[in-house]
């Protein structure tokens, strides 16, 4: 199928556009997002004749602005609160948020400490070169959660030695909402809500097998929602990490929108970006012959949640059915979980590489034409889809409002599909008709629009931001909470 080439008129349908007209003494603004709804809600002209937004009632993900990376005027002293933090690999969404987020904070010089449980057996791990960083360990509960008692102490010991916190933030419930109640200058980050969940719970039923037992998740999952309606509102400021949770916290749990703020989340660029020969390399090294036309790509937990079940058949299903697609296309596998081996089974278009290191991992991205995410967990926002886009590579992922919202938002930078083997299939043949080359383009427009929104560094930047507007000191009004786009030349 012909495609017209990407070129700077397509651009425009990936990234916003700034446009500064100036004249002589005024300045026109246009701002213009992807689903090209114009946000002049937010904006109003200050004294200055400037264009600004007031942050805090800013809808859109706060990714799409641009912050100054020169050395923050002010440092502020930090709480984090977090169940556990990441000790090594295999950590899952929440924690490796908070890892990059935090460390990266740290670096820039704030004073964080980080308020988690120790470990079982391991020991700790050391940042001997982050002077600014301090943890404060306690034993977890036996649910293995965050003793809230004991870590309240620590805190209040904390904050009254030296110098009081500018801000809290915890990651999803690790302070809990009995405790957060008459913090201010708090901020809860979400990492998947109980509402969102309610698609993965109609998906899992759907996909039931009439042997399996049915799922009562699904009437629970209800409750679960109006609970958490009714506690959330505790939390002075929440982050949602997709414009979709971002809609919900607003909408369905009604928090006042000067309370909803979006952040995605961001990932590291300095590990996760093209690299050509590093992926050839690793190609060779999996012995992948150039006669393959097409590399697909999956990794993270083989489990059935994330979708592995319906990959596995609709894999089958094509390698039974199309010999050319037999011939054509290498399925490359990273991670474990019981459907590793059974991706094994279906012969040799799959190779199984177990679980990766980071590094290899980054050599995986780049040795795939695609990366494929079955998902059917319909919360958060997925770090492996971020990783493959900051890699330069087009993804394809299951149609969940977060990842349609906010990662694959249009056909341009990548594939959806529902969570059906017709689906799946119906995504995958067209994926392999399509072609490299056509891949290589929707890969390399990706990047650009992750390039501004999803590296690490911009995540920071705007919870750097965050913290510094809601911080107490921001009662002296220095005017963190205003956004005022500064004209590029
Ligand atoms: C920790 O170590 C103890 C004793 O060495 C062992 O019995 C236990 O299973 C370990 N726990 C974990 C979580 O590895
Ligand atoms: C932390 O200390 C400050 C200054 O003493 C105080 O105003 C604030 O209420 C304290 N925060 C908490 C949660 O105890
Ligand atoms: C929060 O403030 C209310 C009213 O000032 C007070 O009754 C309550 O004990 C406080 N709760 C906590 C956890 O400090
Ligand atoms: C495989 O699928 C392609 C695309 O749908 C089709 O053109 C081709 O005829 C099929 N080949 C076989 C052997 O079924």
């Amino acid at each position: 199928m012909a495609k017209d080439q990407p070129s700077s008129s397509r651009f425009r349908y990936l990234c916003y556009i700034l446009v500064y007209l100036s004249t002589f003494s005024s300045i026109t603004f246009i701002y213009w997002s992807y689903s090209s709804d114009f946000h002049v809600e937010n904006m109003f002209r200050d004294e200055q004749q400037q264009l600004s937004i007031d942050l805090l009632s800013y809808r859109s993900a706060w990714n799409h602005l641009s912050f100054p990376s020169t050395p923050p005027q002010k440092l502020l002293k930090i709480a984090l609160f977090v169940k556990k933090w990441a000790i090594k690999g295999r950590a899952g969404g929440l924690e490796r948020h908070a890892l990059t987020l935090h460390l990266a904070l740290a670096k820039r010089g704030h004073e964080l400490h980080v308020f988690t449980t120790s470990p079982p057996n391991t020991s700790f791990p050391e940042y001997p070169m982050i002077k600014s960083l301090f943890f404060h360990l306690t034993k977890p509960t036996a649910a293995g959660y965050l003793d809230q008692a004991s870590v309240w102490n620590q805190f209040v010991k904390e904050n009254s030695t030296g110098k009081p916190f500018d801000v809290v933030h915890t990651e999803s419930v690790g302070l809990r909402y009995t405790r957060s109640r008459n913090i201010s200058n708090l901020a809860v980050s979400w990492h998947g809500i109980a509402y969102e969940t309610i698609h993965t719970d109609i998906i899992q039923e759907l996909l039931r097998s009439p042997e399996d037992s049915q799922n009562h998740a699904m009437t629970e999952r209800v409750t679960k929602v109006v609970e958490e309606v009714k506690f959330f509102p505790s939390y002075a400021h929440h982050v949602a990490t997709s414009d979709h949770a971002g809609d919900i916290l607003r909408r369905i749990y009604m928090i006042p929108e000067e309370r909803v703020h979006v952040i995605l989340n961001g990932i590291d660029e300095e590990i996760f970006k093209p690299d050509f020969d590093m992926g050839n390399d690793f190609k060779k090294k999996v012995g992948i012959l150039d006669s393959k036309k097409l590399v697909l790509g999956i990794a993270g937990r083989l489990v059935k949640d994330k979708g592995h079940p319906l990959m596995h058949e609709a894999l089958k299903q094509i390698l039974l059915e199309n010999s050319t697609f037999r011939d054509d296309v290498i399925v490359l596998v990273a991670g474990d979980g019981p459907w590793g081996s059974r991706y094994e089974d279906l012969g040799t278009n799959l190779l199984v590489l177990g679980p990766l290191e980071q590094a290899q991992l980054a050599s995986f991205y780049n040795a795939i034409d695609i990366f494929v995410n079955p998902t059917l967990r319909a919360q958060g926002l997925d770090h492996t889809l971020l990783e493959a886009i900051l890699s330069g590579k087009p993804v394809m992922a299951t149609k969940v409002a977060s990842i349609t919202g906010s990662v694959i938002v249009g056909e341009e930078v990548g594939y959806t599909f529902s969570p059906t083997v017709s689906s799946l299939k119906e995504s995958l043949y067209k994926v392999w008709k399509d072609g490299k080359q056509n891949l290589q383009q929707k890969g390399e427009l990706s990047r650009q629009r992750g390039l501004t929104l999803f590296t690490a560094t911009k995540m920071a930047a705007c919870y750097e931001r965050l913290f510094q507007c809601i911080s107490y000191d921001e009662k002296q009004n220095h005017g963190y909470c205003l956004y005022k786009p500064r004209p590029v030349h």
